[in-house]
């Protein structure tokens, strides 16, 4: 079974993205496409990267409008059949549901808080802190509305998941393996520990496509990923 795992293609063009995503679709359970390469190829990169094989499409575009707005972007992106669209939680309420039914075959995940952001810069756009306590702000408007997975950082993931509870599906970014490089990525988890804080989908880009061999580094990963589960089972 592929592994739980959304490879993040931020890749320079569609040809790397291709290479990218046959090279890790035996392997995992999701790649991610994000506004770089939607923007500039828009829905053929979506065709491109699912090629021939049966991998979902998670499509990170980050919504954040009024809501008539985003409904109307969430039914044209629907089109496309992608198992995952981030909105910002932000966006409210009503955008948020706006968007659950303008996509009804699609899981909505609500990014909490950006994990670029700290204390201080999310005190001056006006959103009371520390970072955790809007981010279970957020995560608890955000399932109310009904989005049923939210986007949030490794090290929120437990407190999240005893705010929503079991059946909210919790995607993490900043997944590093011991040892990787960690990039611009600052607040990190290794796989398994982002695993056993309750996280449900891995979104790991560099440490798998900027490997000599993109499909070799997947497979390792969601070998590592399947001993973890069974170690905890
Ligand atoms: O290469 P890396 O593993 O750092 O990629 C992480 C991916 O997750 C990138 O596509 C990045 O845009 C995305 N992301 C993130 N932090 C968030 C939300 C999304 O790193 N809070």
């Amino acid at each position: 079974m592929a592994a739980p795992i959304a490879v993040a293609i931020d890749a320079p063009d569609i040809e790397t993205a291709a290479r990218w995503a046959s090279a890790v679709a035996p392997h995992v359970s999701h790649v991610k496409v994000g506004l770089e390469l939607y923007l500039r190829y828009g829905p053929e990169v979506v065709a491109t990267l699912r090629g021939g094989t049966k991998v979902s499409v998670f499509l990170d575009l980050k919504l954040h409008d009024i809501p008539a707005t985003v409904a109307g972007a969430a039914r044209n992106v629907a089109r496309l059949k992608p198992s995952i669209l981030t909105v910002h939680a932000a966006g409210g309420r009503d955008m948020i549901a706006a968007a659950v039914d303008g996509a009804p075959g699609t899981t909505i995940a609500a990014v909490t808080v950006l994990t670029s952001l700290d204390d201080a810069a999310l005190e001056r756009i006006g959103v009371r802190g520390p970072s955790l306590d809007a981010a279970r702000r957020l995560a608890v408007l955000a399932v109310e509305a009904g989005a049923t997975a939210l986007v949030c950082s490794p090290q929120e993931a437990a407190s999240l998941r005893a705010e929503v509870g079991p059946d909210i599906t919790l995607i993490t970014p900043g997944v590093r393996p011991a040892g990787a490089d960690h990039g611009d990525q600052a607040r990190v988890a290794t796989p398994e520990a982002a695993l056993a804080a309750g996280a449900d989908l891995l979104v790991i880009g560099r440490p798998i496509t900027r490997a000599a061999d993109p499909g070799a580094a997947a497979a390792s990963m969601a070998a590592a990923l399947r001993r973890a589960e069974a170690a905890s089972a």
